[in-house]
């Protein structure tokens, strides 16, 4: 199903105008992405307070020394936290929910990842241009943030280099470590690859892990979410739920013809 043709740019955006920026598919398993995030990240909390305490290794519970514990509430009484009461105990809807909101994740993901393989779009779009493939084009890039100067015209057509970076960490490392580590929590996976689990250090290490992958999901959201309000929050909201943009046909050649964009001269 190619839909990357020359009179496509980077991100499906219009050489002819009516062309949608973000194609349907990429819309659609976006905001079930970001759906199911959600999710997963407020009943992962609540599974959390049941036991606000890590532990390394295979085993742990309250009667061994943890390696950290999250100074926050519990929602069990045998848990020491230093707190004169007990958090009420929402343990039961929130597993339902962290596991359907995690298939989900999983099964969405791969819907996408074939997508941008099939049509090239994790090549055009994705990838960083071999001329962005350095420090300074990241600093040029960063700079322009911190100075707050508005995007060139030809961004509302492609990703700048921190933006791919940033798309290719959460996709191809954060994500995987994410479900491996979740699963790793799992009886049953745990004894279908013992392998699996064992090269983490263990359930514990496995949990420690899923507990710091989730935060740098979380510290990738947050700059992401940044970086579309620093270039133009209505203009790229409105492109990533209808798939139209605001760049006037007149703008849009410019955008094609721009040097920068690798992407698109490659497109
Ligand atoms: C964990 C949650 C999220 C993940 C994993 C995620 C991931 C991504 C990815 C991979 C893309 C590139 C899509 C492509 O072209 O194939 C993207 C684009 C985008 N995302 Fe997200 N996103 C998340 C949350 C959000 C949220 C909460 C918002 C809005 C408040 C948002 C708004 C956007 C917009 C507007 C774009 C297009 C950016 C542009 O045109 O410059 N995302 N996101």
């Amino acid at each position: 199903m190619p839909c990357y043709s020359p009179h496509v740019s980077a991100t499906g955006s219009p050489r002819n105008p009516d062309t949608p920026r973000h194609t349907a598919l990429v819309r659609v398993t976006h905001w079930i992405t970001v759906l199911a995030f959600f999710a997963l990240l407020l009943s992962g909390l609540e599974i959390l307070i049941s036991h606000p305490r890590f532990y390394w290794g295979e085993t742990g519970n309250v009667m061994t020394t943890p390696l950290f514990t999250l100074h926050i509430p519990s929602s069990r009484d045998m848990v020491p936290t230093g707190y004169g009461f007990v958090m009420p105990d929402q343990n039961g809807w929130s597993r339902y929910l962290h596991f359907q909101a995690a298939w989900l994740l999983v099964l969405t993901g791969l819907v996408y990842a074939i997508y941008i393989l099939w049509t090239g779009h994790l090549r055009q779009n994705l990838l960083p241009a071999p001329a962005d493939r350095s420090w300074r084009a990241s600093r040029a890039v960063i700079t322009k943030y911190l100075r707050r100067e508005p995007p060139a015209p030809s961004e509302a057509h492609s990703y700048n280099v921190l933006q791919r970076i940033a798309y290719l960490g959460v996709l191809f490392v954060l994500f995987p470590l994410v479900i491996w580590t979740g699963l790793a929590l799992s009886p049953s996976f745990d004894s279908a690859v013992p392998f699996a689990v064992n090269i983490l250090g263990g359930r514990q290490s496995a949990r420690t892990l899923h507990f710091f992958v989730t935060d740098a999901l979380v510290l990738f959201l947050i700059v992401h979410v940044a970086m579309v309000i620093l270039s133009g929050f209505r203009t790229r909201m409105r492109a990533m739920i209808t798939g139209r943009t605001t760049a006037s046909p007149a703008t849009a050649p410019a955008a094609i013809a721009s040097p920068s964009i690798a992407s698109q001269e490659r497109a």
